[in-house]
This record gives structure tokens, C-alpha cells and sequence, in this order.
């Protein structure tokens, strides 16, 4: 067994996923493996998330598992990198004794400084937040594939109430448009097929007079074949530039994460949201008439201080007004060092459980009935792969990022377009016959698979 052998594993969000790649291409360039098997090991890493308490809770679980390795092979070194190590710092050795090493997301570049210190028996601490760190110059580690995530921004100036974010990455900060439009061409090279722009609040970007329209109109000038995506857009800073950027380039897709989070403005403004719901209706339909057929996601908290019942069902009826393709749908959770901390959290459990699962089957419901009225229409797929269930089937997504399934042929390649009509729908998925395939350069499917 090599000297070197890294095992990561990743919670939380997209960005967290992208900085794992960051890491592992600062830990290759400093003469280290990646293995996937945990036993092979003689450094764990997990990438962690504070977003949610269950988030947090489920990292010591992990911790609890690693223990017992950590018996068998006294010299393992076991790391937590992400929010978490920002969030708790040193606490996390003090408290966690299996614990070697806290890197926070700002201090990866340190990390071979780190690990040795570790691998010198001693603990190893880098949680310094950083005002310019965004990995510029370094070359993430991806394994090859159609999709690819790619941070152009990092940190949070918008300090939402409930919200660890900000605290755990920083302030905002954007890399430079030239870097992220080489990379780019290098994944296009390398047969990629979609790329989603990540930040906390994308259309915050900046780079020297650069916005974020500017920014994905560069990216999507890269390659007419490689999709373009993006998240997340905080709804008071969609700009109309934003929106006919969107409408005016085929290959970015007509979509938009546009997190609303209640359908009361007294929550919104306890929230520190900056916007009314009027506002937001605004944007939507807006949107809806510059972009054709664009469809929305979001994201939705159930029981924040303070919410009555009028504000939950407020937030029902923006839901029914909006019908989101999907929503990512939450339980208030108090963050220490939060302002919400501080405000009582009188929304008994129950009632947060109840609200919270009236939410998801609204959603459930429109999502079904939105996915049903799509059925004799035809969309764009981008073909990944076999169907999870049989190689008989392919799968691939819409441009609005919805799963399609359709009957397998020769003729179709991962990685090419095929133009399908849907003849069936659930909640979470499409059923589709194959109309059109376009000529394409991916790769065979591995027809054994
Ligand atoms: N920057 C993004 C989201 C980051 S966190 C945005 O502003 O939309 C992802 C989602 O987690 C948030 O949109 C919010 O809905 C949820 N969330 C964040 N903090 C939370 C908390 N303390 N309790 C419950 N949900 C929370
Ligand atoms: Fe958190 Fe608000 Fe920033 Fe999103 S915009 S990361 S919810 S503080
Ligand atoms: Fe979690 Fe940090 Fe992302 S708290 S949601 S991993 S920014």
C-alpha cells in the first residue's frame, strides 16, 4: 500500500462537490493517490456541510464509523474539511478525538502542510477565511464524464438570518472570467457535455466590470454543444441582461434555481431576504415572458420564527402560482452565531413537520401534473447512460433538467442529443420515444454495462 492513500467523501452542496475536486487536484500535485475504499486509506477526509443540524449530525455518524478503523490502524490520519471545520474549529479536535486535522474551505492550498503535520502525531489546523482565495490557478481532479461542476464565485454577503453560510465561507469573492472560459474549452475537449456554474448567489459575479451575463454568455460561446447551468440566483439581483442573455443563447438552459424560501414578506424580512413576494411574482413572470418555456426550482424553509399559519399557507399559494418543476423543501434548523438564533423558535415541531410535509405533497402534486402536460410534446435530451433499471432503456435530461427514458438503439451514444416525445410522466420522471438523433462524436455506450 502506497505511503499516500486518500480517501474523501463529500456532503452538502454542489459547491462542496467542486471543492472536493480542488482538493484532490492540490493533493495529486503534492504526490498523493485517491483511492475509493475507505480500508485502503492512510488519510480519511470528510468534506463536510453545517447547513441544517441533520447535516452536521449525520458527519458524526460518519466519525462514529472511522473510529473503529482508526483502532485497527493507529497511524490513519482523519481530516474534516468544509463549513463544519470553519463553523467549529478547533472544538472538533477537542471534542472528537479521532479528529487529526480541520481545514476550512478557505485553506486547501495549505492542505500537504496540514497532513503533515498530522502524519507528525501533532494536530493540524487551517481555518482562516480568506478575502481573494478562489482557486484560480488550480486544476480540479475530475474523472472523466458529460458533467462537470465549476465554482465562479465563493462566499456570501447576504447574510440571510437563518443562514451558517456566510460565516462558513466567507465573503464573496469571484474568479476571473478568463480562467473559467479555458477551463471550459479544456472540459469541452475532453467530451463534456454540461457544465453548471456554481456560487452562493451568482448574479452577485464580478470580474473587473464582468457580470454574470457576461460571464455565461463567454461560457456559452464556448461550445454550442455543451450545456450551461447555473446556480444559485438570489432574487433581488436577477437582472434583465440576465434574462435575455438566457433567451438569447440555445445552449443555456432555461432554467433558473430561484430560491423564494416563504410566501409571507413578514417572514422574508425576518429572514433578511431583501425582497417582497411582490417583487419576486415580478421576476417570475418577467422571466416567463423573455425566456419561452423557462420553468423555475426553489427552495422552501417550514417553521422559521415567528411563522402563523397565514404565512405558511401564503407560502402554499406562491407555490400555486409559481408551480416549480422542484423544489428543495426544509425544516427550520437554529444556527448558533445566526441573527435567527437569538429569535425564539416557537414553531412547535409537529407543526413544523405537518407544514413542512403539506409542502412536499404540493409539490409532488404540481410537479406530476406539470410533468403529465408535457406528454405528446417533444424535448432536447442529453443521452447519459443506461436506464438505473435496464439496459433495455437510456436515460438522459431535458434541458430543464428532468429525466427522460426512452427505448435503447445503436444508433444513440453517451453524450449525444436525441430529440424524444414524452408518452408518459410521474412526479420524477418522463417516458419517451425517440424522434430525431443528432450526429454526435460521444462515445459508444458500453452496450455490457
Ligand atoms: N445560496 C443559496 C442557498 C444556500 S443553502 C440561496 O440563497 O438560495 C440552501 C438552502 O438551505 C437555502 O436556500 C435554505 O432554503 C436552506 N437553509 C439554509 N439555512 C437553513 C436553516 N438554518 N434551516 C433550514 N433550512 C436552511
Ligand atoms: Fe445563505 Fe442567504 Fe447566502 Fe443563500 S443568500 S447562502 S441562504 S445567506
Ligand atoms: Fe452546506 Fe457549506 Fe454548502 S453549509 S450547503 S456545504 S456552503
Amino acid at each position: 500500500m502506497s505511503k499516500n492513500n486518500i480517501y474523501i467523501e463529500t456532503y452538502g452542496c454542489q459547491m462542496n462537490l467542486a471543492d472536493t475536486e480542488i482538493v484532490m487536484g492540490i493533493l495529486k500535485n503534492n504526490g498523493y493517490e485517491i483511492t475509493q475504499n475507505a480500508e485502503d486509506a492512510n488519510v480519511i477526509l470528510i468534506n463536510t456541510c453545517s447547513v441544517r443540524d441533520n447535516a452536521e449530525q449525520r458527519i458524526y455518524g460518519r466519525l462514529g464509523n472511522f473510529k473503529t478503523l482508526k483502532t485497527e490502524k493507529p497511524g490513519l490520519v482523519v481530516g474534516i474539511l468544509g463549513c463544519m471545520a470553519e463553523r467549529l474549529k478547533k472544538d472538533l479536535i477537542e471534542e472528537k478525538k479521532i479528529v487529526d486535522l480541520v481545514v476550512g474551505p478557505d485553506e486547501y492550498r495549505r492542505l500537504p502542510e496540514y497532513l503533515n503535520v498530522a502524519f507528525n502525531g501533532e494536530k493540524g489546523i487551517g481555518v482562516k477565511l480568506s478575502r481573494t482565495e478562489t482557486y484560480d490557478d488550480i486544476t480540479p481532479y475530475r474523472e472523466d464524464g458529460l458533467q462537470a461542476w465549476l465554482s465562479v464565485m465563493r462566499g456570501c454577503d447576504k447574510f440571510c438570518t437563518y443562514c451558517v453560510v456566510p460565516f462558513t465561507r466567507g465573503r464573496e469573492r469571484s474568479r476571473s472570467l478568463d480562467s473559467i472560459v479555458e477551463e471550459i474549452k479544456v472540459l469541452s475537449k475532453r467530451g463534456f457535455r454540461e457544465v453548471t456554474l456554481l456560487g452562493q448567489n451568482v448574479n452577485s459575479y464580478n470580474d473587473n466590470g464582468s457580470d454574470f451575463a457576461d460571464l455565461l454568455s463567454a461560457c456559452a460561446a464556448v461550445d454550442p454543444k455543451m450545456r450551461i447551468r447555473f446556480t444559485t440566483s438570489h432574487p433581488q439581483d436577477l437582472s434583465d441582461k440576465l434574462l435575455y442573455t438566457i433567451a438569447g443563447k440555445e445552449n443555456i438552459c432555461n432554467y433558473i434555481h430561484l430560491p423564494v424560501q416563504s410566501g409571507s414578506n413578514r417572514i422574508l424580512k425576518l429572514m433578511n431576504r431583501t425582497y417582497t413576494i411582490e417583487h419576486y411574482m415580478g421576476l417570475i413572470e418577467k422571466a416567463k415572458k423573455i425566456i419561452p418555456d423557462v420553468s423555475f426550482s426553489t427552495d422552501i424553509i417550514a417553521g422559521f420564527p415567528g411563522e402563523t399559519l397565514e404565512d405558511h399557507l401564503m407560502t402554499l399559494e406562491v407555490m400555486r402560482q409559481v408551480r416549480y418543476d422542484g423544489a428543495y423543501m426544509f425544516k427550520y434548523s437554529p444556527r448558533e452565531g445566526t441573527k435567527a438564533y437569538k429569535m425564539e423558535d416557537d414553531v412547535p415541531e409537529e407543526t413544523k413537520v405537518k407544514r413542512l410535509s403539506e409542502i412536499i405533497d404540493l409539490q409532488q402534486k404540481i410537479s406530476h401534473e406539470l410533468n403529465q402536460s408535457l406528454i405528446g410534446k417533444e424535448e432536447i435530451v442529453l443521452v447519459e447512460g443506461f436506464s438505473r433499471k435496464s439496459i433495455e432503456f437510456l436515460s438522459g435530461r431535458t434541458d430543464s433538467n428532468k429525466v427522460a427514458i426512452f427505448p435503447r438503439s445503436e444508433k444513440i451514444k453517451e453524450g449525444s442529443y436525441v430529440k424524444v416525445r414524452i408518452n408518459g410522466a410521474t412526479s420524477g420522471t418522463l417516458f419517451a420515444d425517440v424522434v430525431e438523433v443528432y450526429p454526435e462524436t460521444g462515445e459508444n455506450l458500453h452496450l455490457t454495462a
